[in-house]
């Protein structure tokens, strides 16, 4: 059963407390409600991808109280300061390169070098996220492929019994996700649009791109093919290893290769996520190999996301 909670100090001290021990709490914003959770933990974040039943390891939003808590996370422009204190808190997602020391989980990022941070505007939704005092990461708290929801019933009907709670700050006031500016590269490249218009955001900055598909654009991640590959070839579905190959293994490893990273040795889909990025970065640096060997990952719960993000790296190269 999921608890609902009301937007009380009683209740978000219970929301806050949820997200501390690494439970899932949905939470309303000013744009729509998110399915929260402590975005340094991998097991937490893992568990949002396998409430949402989403296929795919897209990167999240991490959500802080303040500017100044966001920018401890990434390398902040001037541009970035100045968008933040003309729109936060409000509907506006920057993304930026991350900082080697954030202990935002790669997960939460999608093994990405940049990470989105976001101040939302609601009052309840800052409440929460000052108690927990945490990077919380929040996808919308819809079920994948349903629109995203703007009160705690629509939560509750997608998500009753798969997440901790939903604290219930009743509707959104502006019913559309946050836009996404990203301002990790050389020009600001609009990736979303959303609450605040990009009039609004070309007073500040001049001009801003619009995201395209072309190769040299940033662009929303999900519509990228090879753009998370390692440097090494990647073989799937390996049953057997070659002494070059560095292995990639899931349960009990295949003997012979010249380095293993396990992704998980009992087999756990949970532990295996949390451990995907790194097991790929750990394995491309590996000194002489050929190649790396992925062993099979069944095709159910998060293995569809595990197994999503290991074909686009093994995915050939343009
Ligand atoms: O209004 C909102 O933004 C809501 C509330 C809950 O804050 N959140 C939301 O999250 O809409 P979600 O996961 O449904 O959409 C987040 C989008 C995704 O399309 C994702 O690809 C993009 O943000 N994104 C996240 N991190 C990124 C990054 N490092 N680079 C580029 N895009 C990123
Ligand atoms: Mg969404």
């Amino acid at each position: 059963m999921t608890e609902l909670l009301s937007a009380t100090p009683e209740g978000i001290a219970r929301a806050a407390a949820l997200l501390r021990e690494g439970k899932l709490v949905a939470f309303g914003t000013e744009t729509v409600y998110g399915l929260g959770a402590d975005a340094t933990k991998g097991d937490a974040v893992a568990a949002i991808f396998a409430a949402k039943q989403r296929p795919r390891f897209n990167p999240l939003i991490s959500h802080f109280p303040d500017a100044d808590s966001a920018f401890a996370h990434v390398a902040a422009t001037q541009a970035a300061r100045l968008l933040a204190e003309e729109f936060w808190p409000g509907p506006l997602t920057l993304v930026l390169p991350r900082l080697p020391a954030t202990p935002i989980h790669d997960l939460t990022g999608a093994g990405l070098p940049t990470l989105a941070i976001r101040v939302p505007a609601s009052e309840t939704a800052r409440a929460l996220l000052r108690s927990a005092g945490l990077p919380i990461a929040a996808p919308s708290a819809n079920r994948s492929g349903q629109v995203s929801p703007t009160s705690a019933q629509h939560v509750l009907s997608e998500l009753d019994g798969r997440i901790e709670a939903i604290l219930d700050s009743g509707p959104c006031a502006v019913g559309l996700e946050s836009t996404i500016l990203d301002l990790s590269g050389p020009r600001p490249v609009l990736l979303r649009p959303g609450g605040i218009s990009r009039e609004a955001l070309e007073e500040i900055l001049g001009p801003i791109a619009r995201a395209e598909s072309d190769d040299h654009a940033p662009r929303a991640p999900g519509m990228l093919r090879s753009h998370y590959a390692p440097r090494l070839p990647v073989r799937l579905s390996a049953t057997s290893i070659a002494p070059t190959e560095a292995l990639l293994a899931f349960g009990p490893p295949l003997t012979g290769g010249c380095t293993t990273f396990s992704l998980s040795a009992s087999g756990d889909l949970t532990e295996a996520a949390t451990r995907l990025f790194a097991g790929l970065r750990a394995l491309d640096a590996t000194p002489g190999a050929s190649a790396i060997a992925v062993m099979p990952i069944p095709h159910h719960g998060l293995g569809l996301a595990l197994n999503d993000r290991l074909e686009r790296a093994a995915a050939p190269r343009g």
